[in-house]
This record gives C-alpha cells, sequence and structure tokens, in this order.
C-alpha cells in the first residue's frame, strides 16, 4: 500500500457536500469580491483566534508583507526572522525593502532561539517575526519580553499554526502587534487555492490593512494609498467558513498522530521531536524527524511505498536569491538542514498507514 504524504483530496472530499453548498452559495450571490462571505469568515476566524480584527488576503507571503508596510517598516529597516524557515518569510521583508537578519533556531525546538535574539539587534532592528514552524508555538513570553526591552514590533508567522496556544489558551497569531496566516491547501486550515489572513487587535492598523488590500481604497475609485489587489475571495473564504468548525478536531487528530509516532518508532538512527508539556502549543503541521544518513532514509521509506519530504532541504540564506546579502552567514543549525525529514502526518491518516510508517522506520538500520 502507498502512503502519500498528505492526500489532500481525502481531506476536502469529507467536507465535498457542504464546500459545494458553499460555493454553490457564492455563484448564486453574484457577488464575488469583497462580500458577506470574506467579512463572516474575518469575524469567525477573529473569534477563533481571539482578536478584534481579521483581515482576509489573498495568501500568507502578503499578509506578512502587508503588515510591514502598514507598519512603516521599509528601506534601511531591518528585521529578524529565524534562520529555519520557509523563504516567505524572509521574502516578505524583502517586499517592503527592509532586511532579513537571520538569528540562528534552536535545534530542540527548531524555532527562533530567544537566547539569540537580543545579539542580532542592532539601531535599525525594528520588528522580530517570530515562525511557529511546524505548528509548534514559539516561547512567546520571552520574545514578547525582548521586544518590549528593545521597543520592537512583534509580526507573527502563522502559516503552519492555526490553532496552536500557549498553557492560558491564548492562540498563535494573537501576541504580536499583528500576525499573518496562509490557507494555502495544505496548511491545517487550507482553502481550495491561495489565501490568506491578518489577524491583530491595533484597530488603526487593520484600517491601513484593509485600505492597503484594496488599491489603497476605502470607497471605490478613491485612493489615499498606494495600495495593492490582495483580496481573500469570496469562495475561498465560503469554504474557509466550512473547514474552521473542523480545525480543533482536526488538529487533535493530528496530535494522535503525534503521540502514536513518538509512542511507536524506536531507532537509535532516528531523533524524534521534543512533545512538550503543553500538548495544545503543537498543531502538528509538519511532524519532522532527524537522520544522520537521511537521504538513505528517504529512500528506503520510499522503496517501502511511504512518501517523505524535507522542509526545507536548502535554508532560505543559502538560496541564490538571497547570495548577496548572505554570503558569509553560517549557523549551527546548518547541519540539521541536512537531516530533517518530515513523515506523513494529517488529520485522515489511517490507522493502517500509521502503522506502515512505524514499521519501516523501525525496520530500517
Ligand atoms: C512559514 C511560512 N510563512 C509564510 C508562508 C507563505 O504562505 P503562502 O504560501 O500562502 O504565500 C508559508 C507557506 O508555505 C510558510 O510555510
Amino acid at each position: 500500500m502507498k502512503v502519500e504524504f498528505l492526500n489532500l483530496k481525502l481531506v476536502n472530499s469529507i467536507h465535498a457536500d457542504e464546500i459545494k453548498a458553499a460555493v454553490n452559495r457564492v455563484i448564486d450571490s453574484g457577488h464575488y469580491i469583497l462580500g458577506e462571505e470574506v467579512e463572516k469568515f474575518e469575524e469567525e476566524f477573529s473569534k477563533y483566534c481571539g482578536v478584534k480584527y481579521s483581515i482576509g488576503v489573498d495568501n500568507g507571503l502578503n499578509a506578512l508583507s502587508l503588515i510591514l508596510r502598514a507598519l512603516g517598516i521599509g528601506e534601511g529597516d531591518e528585521v529578524l526572522v529565524p534562520s529555519n524557515t520557509y523563504i516567505a518569510t524572509a521574502l516578505a521583508v524583502s517586499h517592503v525593502g527592509a532586511i532579513p537578519v537571520a538569528v540562528e533556531s534552536d535545534p530542540k525546538t527548531y524555532n527562533i532561539d530567544p537566547a539569540r535574539i537580543a545579539q542580532s539587534i542592532t539601531k535599525k532592528t525594528k520588528a522580530i517575526m517570530p515562525v511557529h514552524l511546524y505548528g509548534s508555538l514559539c516561547d512567546m513570553e520571552a520574545i514578547m519580553e525582548i521586544a518590549k526591552k528593545f521597543n520592537l514590533h512583534v509580526v507573527e508567522d502563522c502559516a503552519q499554526s492555526h490553532g496552536a496556544c500557549d498553557l492560558n489558551g491564548k492562540k498563535a497569531g494573537s501576541f504580536g502587534i499583528a500576525s499573518g496566516f496562509s490557507f494555502y491547501p495544505g496548511k491545517n486550515l487550507g482553502a481550495i487555492g491561495d489565501g490568506g489572513c491578518i489577524t491583530t487587535d491595533d484597530e488603526k492598523l487593520a484600517h491601513k490593512i484593509k485600505i492597503l488590500r484594496n488599491y489603497g481604497s476605502q470607497k471605490k475609485y478613491f485612493n489615499d494609498e498606494i495600495g495593492f489587489n490582495s483580496r481573500l475571495d469570496e469562495v475561498q473564504a465560503a469554504i474557509l467558513r466550512v473547514k474552521l468548525p473542523y480545525l480543533d478536531l482536526d488538529n487533535n487528530r493530528r496530535r494522535k498522530v503525534a503521540l502514536e509516532y513518538s509512542a511507536r518508532i524506536k531507532n537509535s538512527k532516528i531523533i524524534l521531536p521534543n512533545i512538550s508539556q503543553n500538548q495544545a502549543s503543537h498543531v502538528w503541521h509538519l511532524f519532522v524527524i532527524r537522520c544522520e544518513k537521511r537521504d538513505e532514509l528517504q529512500k528506503f521509506l520510499e522503496q517501502r511505498g511511504i512518501t517523505s519530504l524535507i522542509h526545507y532541504p536548502k535554508p532560505f540564506y543559502k538560496q541564490p536569491c538571497y547570495q548577496n546579502l548572505f554570503s558569509k552567514t553560517e549557523f549551527s543549525f546548518d547541519k540539521i538542514h541536512d537531516q530533517i525529514l518530515s513523515l506523513p502526518i494529517s488529520g485522515v491518516i489511517s490507522e493502517s498507514e500509521i502503522e506502515q510508517v512505524v514499521n519501516a522506520l523501525n525496520d530500517y538500520s
């Protein structure tokens, strides 16, 4: 039997009737851009995240760059980002003309190491962008404290962490001045196409971002800002409204899979991810293991019918597009990029698929 990395068709077919009804509702409404569905989704997502405002946008990358732009961050400014993240975090900084400064990630949590942040702060630093990578909440208490001390904005990248929360139930996306979410189809809350959202408690910032996402306009054909077309569309909003009520259930299933992998994979050649005491702090967007001979292990799994992926094979600061900026950058985290491997995980993976993955990993020698 083949084990796909993520069976997206199954993820959505479970909700097919509701999704089709939602799409038909939009078609029949005759209103396709910034209508009732986006407005309702924004209300529902705000409630879910425990924030005052949500602004639906076209994708996660633009969510982050719109926040930075609305905060007035631009040329000559520096923004701290983790060394271990998807390149979109850094691209958002580059898109507003600022410089992404990579801060070493912690090999235990894979997230930005709060102990390394202060040493990267200069007079030009304007913000810290923690990324709750693989679904695991960063140490927000420590990060918020540093930001307060140095008077920096915190902009959370929540593209992989919908629903993760701290011990008090405070959700990812509610800590910083504003946060960016992605609804790329494979995310824990995924659309059927691109989508994104910004969450914030700041009324003025929310107002500014709403204008920026819509050509800089409050009133049709009257433009106050040099804006963008970065709107979440009605069809995606309607689909996300169907899926949002199932997000916690889905995250719980992912937690169960993660616990099962952790309990049953017993192989000294494999390093398993850390399981936090606060299980709610991780929504297991990815289950990332480590192995010295990662490429060999990946091939072995492939032979056993299991697809695994690497997140990410080359860090953003080593990509050709950032060659000039980071040519001398070396991190002790670097070697970890050659060891990481993501196993299949989702809310729809079956017991027999889990069994197949566990058996293969335990057979690897
Ligand atoms: C950590 C992180 N930030 C930002 C993004 C960008 O989101 P999008 O693909 O919706 O532009 C992603 C998407 O993969 C991501 O994983």
